[in-house]
């Protein structure tokens, strides 16, 4: 979700995205492999992971209930996002997965009644997380339990009437951070990670309530910054200014800041069919585009990496907020029937496995960096002999060595497994579990580490809530029955959190629509600003 990159290179290459024309009508491959089946082992995992979720849930219950995080060393809270209860809003979608009713209710309960008219601390709130965490939650929570608690869709409601004041005037681009008190956003750059990663919740709030406006503000959005001129084509730069809709900087990368941008164009048009094909084709053009210009290959062990571009030159670094890329390319390249697309995936998802494979925890770090047969420029200097030692052993080398709880390593391969049906994605994600019981379970839970060269570094006292909504859902997920959350019958948001698509059998949106017509509510810098690390974590 997230990244910061020093806007180094102003030059802007503009380059009208010149579309690539695909003969698809529809987005409708299947994306699961046919006939999967689990080892028996499966089981044993699947009850580990459980065993993870609740061993933290019970720690954040006792401690940090109702505040947005439990921080686990000193067994306390931390509100980070507003206050609002961000842990439960973001697991409910993993509570009902794992059938862990109790909990679901509780949380449900608790969902019911938080006060979005103003933020439960004195931060701003941020558009994107807010959306992803809070709105994606309670509206995946809200169609997973069949529709039966209409105050989750009365909450979402409510947060999104607010959140919908970062629209000023006729912008394209809301602001990416509001005052809720007065409900004026904060005059500042934002970025693509931040302005197109909206659309899902806010299309899936239209269907549901049958007002219009949310799907058109968050769409309007995602459109303009598939229209911009970008500096390679399809692959806008990763910084934008909300007044003038226009691009900051050309700066280029599938890592934070940019990441879930580029997953929506093509989830979005998944998980709306019918509107415009601009999304797809963007997609695809980011895609090609991605392949002829960023791939490389280590010259240590083959690796398949994406490296970044800033404007004049490649940067040989990547991330592991990037490593959702390998998922995202199986996912569009299963819809669209491209073997070239999900071959350059399982390339990268294998080197992002790497990362963790290469590690004394197993486990991998924040950013790496690589080096290919066209040099190891990172934009910064060059390798440390430790780290050159380092990259002779594992063909990629740590710049940032810090774990916090991020799903998309694991998240890409879970994608993988469904895909192809190889057990060596479910042998990996087994490793994962050991590797999280082993080096992350500490105080009354569990928790991020300084440096995963390390076998001890100190801890992050800050369990996110992406550590319920992701990671222990996708690892759930990877050991769970195929048939339950397919990938052809759900979409998953950018924090994890399933909506129904289209073609499932139970789903029709245009009835949905129709019904739902009547619905009332209940009652009531010179950087692009980077969402999530405003503050780097702390580490005790
Ligand atoms: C953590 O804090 C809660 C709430 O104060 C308390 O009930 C619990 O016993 C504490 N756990 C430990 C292991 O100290
Ligand atoms: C739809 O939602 C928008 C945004 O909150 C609101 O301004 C508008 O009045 C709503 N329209 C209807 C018909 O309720
Ligand atoms: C599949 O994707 C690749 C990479 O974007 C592209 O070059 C190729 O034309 C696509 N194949 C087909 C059949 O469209
Ligand atoms: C990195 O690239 C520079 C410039 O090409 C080169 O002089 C240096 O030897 C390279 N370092 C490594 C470790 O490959």
């Amino acid at each position: 979700m997230v990244g910061i990159r020093s806007r180094r290179s102003l030059r802007r290459l503009a380059v009208a995205g010149t579309a690539l024309l695909y003969p698809y009508a529809t987005l409708a491959g299947p994306v699961q492999h046919p006939g999967l089946s689990l080892p028996d082992s499966a089981a044993a995992n699947k009850q580990a992971v459980v065993d993870i979720f609740t061993k933290s849930y019970e720690a954040y219950r006792s401690a940090a209930f109702g505040h947005d995080d439990l921080a686990p060393i000193s067994n306390t809270s931390v509100d980070s996002r507003n206050g609002w209860g961000a842990s439960i809003v973001d697991a409910l979608s993993t509570m009902h997965v794992m059938g862990l009713n109790d909990y679901f209710t509780e949380g449900v309960n608790f969902a019911s009644k938080i006060d979005f008219s103003n933020s439960q601390t004195p931060s701003t709130v941020s558009v994107f997380e807010t959306t992803i965490r809070y709105l994606g939650g309670l509206l995946s929570a809200y169609e997973l339990s069949g529709e039966q608690y209409p105050a989750l869709l009365t909450k979402a409601q409510q947060l999104a009437d607010k959140l919908a004041w970062a629209w000023v005037g006729t912008n394209d681009v809301p602001y990416g951070f509001l005052d809720f008190s007065s409900n004026t956003p904060s005059v500042s750059s934002s970025n693509i990670a931040e302005a197109g990663t909206l659309a899902l919740e806010w299309g899936t709030l239209s269907q549901h309530t049958g007002n219009s406006t949310y799907q058109n503000l968050a769409a309007k959005s995602l459109k303009h910054i598939a229209n911009l001129g970008s500096p390679l084509p399809g692959l806008a730069a990763q910084g934008i200014d909300p007044t003038s809709g226009q691009p900051v900087g050309s700066y280029v990368t599938w890592g934070g800041g940019s990441d879930s941008y580029f997953e929506y164009l093509i989830k979005y048009a998944r998980l709306f069919p019918n509107e415009d094909s601009i999304y797809r084709d963007t997609w695809l053009t980011a895609v090609d585009s991605s392949i002829k210009t960023l791939l490389r290959t280590s010259t240590v062990g083959n690796h398949v990496y994406l490296a970044d571009y800033d404007g004049s030159r490649i940067r040989h670094v990547s991330s592991h907020l990037a490593c959702f890329h390998g998922g995202n390319w199986i996912f569009g390249g299963k819809l669209l029937n491209n073997d070239t697309i999900v071959q350059h995936a399982l390339d990268l998802v294998d080197a992002c496995w790497n990362t963790y494979a290469g590690t004394v925890t197993g486990i991998g770090p924040e950013a790496f960096a690589f080096i290919s047969s066209d040099g190891n420029y990172t934009g910064s200097s060059g390798p440390s002999r430790g780290q050159q030692t380092e990259y002779q052993q594992n063909g990629f080398y740590t710049t940032t060595g810090y774990y916090i709880l991020r799903p998309e390593v694991l998240e890409s391969n879970f994608y993988a497994w469904r895909a192809t049906g190889d057990t060596k994605y479910l042998d990996r994600a087994a490793s994962a579990i050991d590797s999280f019981n082993k080096y992350l379970r500490v105080g009354v839970a569990f928790a991020g580490i300084g440096d995963v060269t390390k076998t001890s570094s100190g801890y992050y006292d800050d369990m996110e809530s992406f550590w319920f909504a992701e990671v222990l859902k996708y690892l759930y997920l990877t050991f769970d029955d195929p048939a339950k959350i397919s990938l052809d019958e759900y979409i998953f948001n950018t924090e994890a959190h399933p909506f129904k698509l289209p073609s499932t059998p139970s789903f029709n949106s245009a009835a949905i629509r129709a019904n739902k017509k009547s619905f009332t509510p209940v009652s009531d810098g010179p950087l692009p600003a980077v969402s999530g690390l405003t503050s780097l974590p702390q580490f005790v």
